[in-house]
This record gives structure tokens, sequence and C-alpha cells, in this order.
């Protein structure tokens, strides 16, 4: 069955799709520059992921110590282990103090220190003078700096008179000719379909946690600006490196904020043993990430995990204090008694490594313009088409991020994004029209699904999809896991041409949406897994057993993944940028990680 549906066209300098902090960021900087721009957003824009972001964001202010952008640049690239590229690092941590004291400017309500700056918490691998020192780089709005944030940014696009279609579920881009010349989004209020044609769309999608059983993100984090590039034959990055968060609350996922152990929390194992002292003795519990929940992991393996079934680990906050508990840690005070049952004045807190983070996305420059490999050209622009945030993949992360750097990403690229839209906007010309049946295959898609009528429900391929990838592209790697891994992801992939929608109607079609997300998940699990499969060495969040050792000489490079129509993924590479932007910085020259 096919229907015709009603649409209603509009048109605008810019669109960008996703209202999280980047999507805001950009939205603002673009209304503020003059440009018409519209912002589609599937939830209410304060109510993005980026509400969910706790500790909060890096910049070398030096509030509370001695710091300097180029030990935040330092830390960055080495957190990355060597995949993140240098221009695109140098420049985030040059920017990340203007675009504190913007936001700040703007109203957001941060902590402050006795004499009234901008208060800063120590991070997970941030340091002074190159590693030497612990820096207090974090600025922070208690544990609710991503809240302060979206609110203070939703606030400040509204006064720009940005345009927002609020509820609105970005279905796919138009494109023609490899430009990209708008997006098409479905109303989820009132069912119109709405085609939207504009000089720029911007996407600002945030991440695809989702894909996995265990993750601190929304159930609204499935990817869908992702999803969408791959359906427009263009290749995601760097997809293989997917972070663990060493602190999920034990059974339920939810975040407890790396602050806590910037405040002086400690995880102990069921000896009551420090363990971080053994695997990182300068960093300790301040260790990047990567290197934090592979310590947990092997403790729990090593049979030294706490509980009935000694599956976790406990984190300690009861010694900082109710006073301390109270100003800088009350958010996940609240979620300790709501998801653990546990006071955290009293007793620790069960956590577990839980999927939080995905460094890899849409490749883009440190303008946000998304590029591919075109004619041999690693570094070629898709004309029309922006990623930031989460979804983008700068790469200012590269094989992993450090705790912080994200609220600044979102922030600086999303001003970016901005910036670079003003420049190469000319608003006086006139856009052409687009293409008579640009919205064929797109409805096509949706009517397929819409009367799905095959016998395996949503709800059953979802789970399978995030059981195979919870177990298969985990914390520690092997081939033959990850083979296993890839095979059940190409059955869900295949199961999913027989999947079953049983609501067909177009007014808050709770299963429909579902199901368009089950469908963006699963293009960015099979390449997720693909290419974890693929890359074979081990470098920050990808830690083979078989190939324990990073390869700088094979693997130091971008991967780039095409989806085929049949599931499987065809992998080409883009060489990383050692090259900084200025001559302020030296290229930081590969090394081992020692912390
Ligand atoms: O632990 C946290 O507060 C998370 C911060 C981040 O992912 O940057």
């Amino acid at each position: 069955m096919s229907t015709a549906y009603e649409i209603i066209d509009h048109t605008h300098d810019v669109v960008v799709v996703g209202a999280g902090g980047a999507g805001l960021r950009a939205t603002l900087g673009m209304a503020a520059q003059g440009l018409s721009t519209a912002c589609i957003t599937k939830v209410f824009p304060t109510r993005s992921h980026t509400v969910a972001a706790q500790g909060g964001m890096s910049a070398s202010l030096g509030n509370m110590g001695e710091d300097n952008w180029r030990w935040h640049m330092y830390d960055t690239v080495k957190g990355s282990d060597w995949l993140g590229d240098q221009d695109a690092i140098e420049y985030m941590c040059r920017e990340a103090v203007p675009a504190v004291i913007e936001l700040e400017h703007f109203g957001v309500p941060f902590s402050r220190t006795e004499d009234g700056r901008i208060y800063q918490r120590p991070f997970g691998g941030m340091t002074t003078n190159f590693g030497e020192g612990i820096a207090q780089r974090t600025c922070a709005a208690a544990d609710r700096t991503g809240h302060a944030i979206l609110h203070t940014l939703y606030q400040q696009s509204l006064k720009h008179k940005a345009e927002f279609y609020i509820e609105y579920f970005a279905l796919d881009l138009i494109m023609e000719d490899g430009v990209c010349r708008g997006v098409v989004a479905w109303d989820l209020a009132t069912g119109i379909m709405h085609r939207f044609r504009a000089r720029i769309v911007v996407l600002a999608t945030g991440g695809y946690g989702r894909a996995y059983f265990a993750a601190t993100s929304a159930h609204t984090c499935t990817g869908d600006g992702n999803a969408m590039v791959l359906r427009a034959g263009l290749p995601l990055q760097d997809m293989e490196f997917v972070q663990f968060h060493p602190t999920g609350i034990y059974g339920s996922g939810c975040l407890v904020t790396e602050g806590a152990r910037g405040e002086g929390g400690f995880l102990t194992n069921s000896e009551g043993e420090r363990f971080m002292e053994r695997y990182a003795p300068n960093a300790k519990d301040l260790a990047s990430r990567d290197v934090v929940s592979r310590a947990m992991t092997m403790e729990i393996v090593g049979g030294k995990g706490v509980g009935g079934d000694k599956d976790h680990i406990y984190l300690h906050l009861e010694h900082l204090g109710t006073e301390v508990l109270a100003e800088r840690l009350p958010g996940i005070s609240e979620s300790a008694r709501i998801f653990a049952g546990v006071d955290v004045n009293k007793e620790p807190i069960p956590v577990l490594p839980t999927v939080h983070y995905n460094m890899g996305g849409i490749p883009t420059n440190y303008h946000g313009e998304v590029v591919t490999l075109k004619d041999g050209d690693p570094d070629s622009v898709v004309p029309g088409l922006m990623a930031i945030g989460e979804a983008a993949c700068v790469s200012v992360h590269g094989a992993n991020r450090l705790g912080s750097n994200s609220l600044l990403d979102i922030v600086v690229f999303g001003r970016a994004a901005a910036l670079r839209a003003a420049q190469i906007v000319d608003k006086d010309k006139a856009q052409k029209p687009l293409p008579a049946d640009s919205m064929d295959p797109i409805m096509e898609r949706f009517d397929k699904l819409r009367y799905a009528k095959g016998d395996a429900p949503t709800a059953t391929l979802r789970l399978d999809m995030q059981r195979a990838m919870q177990t298969h592209a985990a914390v520690f790697r092997t081939g033959p896991m990850m083979q296993e891994g890839v095979d059940k992801i190409a059955r869900v992939y295949k199961d999913f041409e027989n999947v079953s929608v049983q609501d067909s109607g177009l007014e808050w079609n709770t299963d429909l949406v579902e199901t368009l997300e089950l469908d963006n998940l699963r293009g960015q699990a099979a390449v997720t897994i693909n290419s974890a499969l693929n890359r074979q060495e081990s470098r920050g969040g990808h830690a083979r057993e078989d190939f324990p050792d990073r390869d700088d000489e094979t693997w130091m490079k971008h991967t780039l993944a095409w989806i085929n129509a049949d599931g499987s993924v065809r992998f080409d590479y883009r060489p990383v940028h050692m090259n900084t932007l200025s001559d302020d910085v030296e290229t930081i020259p590969p090394k081992a990680r020692v912390y």
C-alpha cells in the first residue's frame, strides 16, 4: 500500500536537525548572524540528551591553579590515543576559553569559587604541564552542567528568533548530485509531512548509544542523523570506538558523573582494595575512561567484583561529607537513592562500565562541514551538509574521549558551524526548486515501514540487536567474539525486512517511531561491529585481546565505512591530521600512554 501525503514546504537558509547543546549553539549562532534558521527536533529542546550531562565542560581558564590550552591539547591528543586530528584539537582547546566565557555571558549559572570565579573540578586525563600534575579544568554547574547549558542556549535561540519545529521526526536528507538540498520531517502530532529546502542542513542528532542494551544515553539516542548519512550513500568514520563510562549505576545504567571521582570519590573491589592504584599509579581513579573501564572489567573477571554475583564495583563517596555532596553532587546523590537505593552519605554506589559515548560518527572538518573520500581527496566537502556534536567525528576525540570534552565539543563546534555558515551562505541568491521526485524514495521507505505486516515485532528485534552489541562489541574484544556479533547483527538486519508494525496511524504513532529508530540503529550497529572486527589493533576504547598493542604503522588512520543494501559494510580510510592549525604549538608525536 502507498499513501498520498499532505506536504508542507518550507524554505530556510539553514535547517538544524537536533536541539541538544550542539544543535542549539549552532541555531542561535546562525540566527544571530541574520540567517533564516529552523531547528527541527524529535523532543522538546530542553528534553534533549544534553540535559543529562553532569560533570562539566573543560576549558583552561586557570581559575583553580595554573593552566594552559596547550596542556589541554596535549591531554586530548594523548587521551585520543593519537587518533584525534590535531588541527581540530588545537582549535577546540584554544576556543574553549572564549566559549565558556561566552556561555557565562549568555547566562549559564556556573558554580562559583569563594572569589566569584567559575568553579572548576578535576576530571580524568586532564593534567598540568604535559602530564605532570592534575588539572582542575572542568567548569561545572554542580552536577547538572548540561541542564544549565541547554536551558540557556534554548532561551538565547528564542531571543534570536530561530524557528523551532518541535516533535518532528527527521526522515531523510534530500540529496541532488552529491549536494544536500534539504530534509524531510514528519510532524508527530499532526501526521503532516514537512519538506525543508535549505542552503545548509546541519545534523546535530547525537549518538546512538541505544544500539546497546545498557547505556547512559536517553532512549531517544538512536543516531538518526548518522543513519540518514548512511542512506545518502556517505560514510561514517571510526565507528568501532565506543566509550564505556566507568560509573553507570549497576542495573539501571544511570550515569554517576566522573566529577564524583574528581571531588575525591574512589573505586574498590571485593577486598576493599583501591585497585586503580595498581593500574594507573599516577592518575589512579582519574585515569582516562578506557583505562578505568578496563581495570574494573579485569577485577570483575578476576573474581574481585562485589555483590552476590561478584559482577560490579563500589564507588565510595561517603568520606566526602554531607556538605560537599549537597553542594557539588546533589544530582547523583538523588540518582543513587532512586536507582540503587543507596544513601551516598553512608554507603558506596554499585557501579559498572556502561556505554556512554560514540567517538565515531559523520566525518567533518573543524568548520563542521561533512567530508567524504571523493576522487582520492580525503577532505572533500559534501556541499550543503554539516554535522556537529556526538553525531560528528571531527575528530577531536579519536579513539577515546576525555570526560568534559563533550560539552566543550558541542559548544565550540556548534559555534564554528554557525561562523562557517555565515561565511559561505549567500542569502540573496535564490534557491533553485527541489527536484520534483525528491520525496519519492523517502516516502517509499516510510510507507514500507508504516504498513509492514511481517511477524517480527520491533521490540524483539531491538532486544536481539542490543544484546548482541553488548556481548560482542564490549570493553574487551576478540576476533571470534566479534565475528559472532557480526553474524548476529547481520541476522537482525535481515530479519528487519520482516518487521511488523501494528499501528499505521500518523498521529503520535510510537510504534512507527520506534521502528524508524530501529531502522536507523541497525545500520549503525552493523557498521560498528564490522569496523571493530576490521581494526586489528588495540587503541583507546577498542581493546582487542588478540591484538593487544597499538599499531601506528598500519592503523594510525580513520576508518570510513559505507553500508550496502544487504547490511554488509565496505571500508576505506582517511589519514589522521597530524598537523596543527597554527605555529603556536607543535605536533604531539605518538608515544605509549602511561597513567
Ligand atoms: O561523567 C560525566 O559527568 C560525564 C561527562 C562527559 O561525558 O563528558
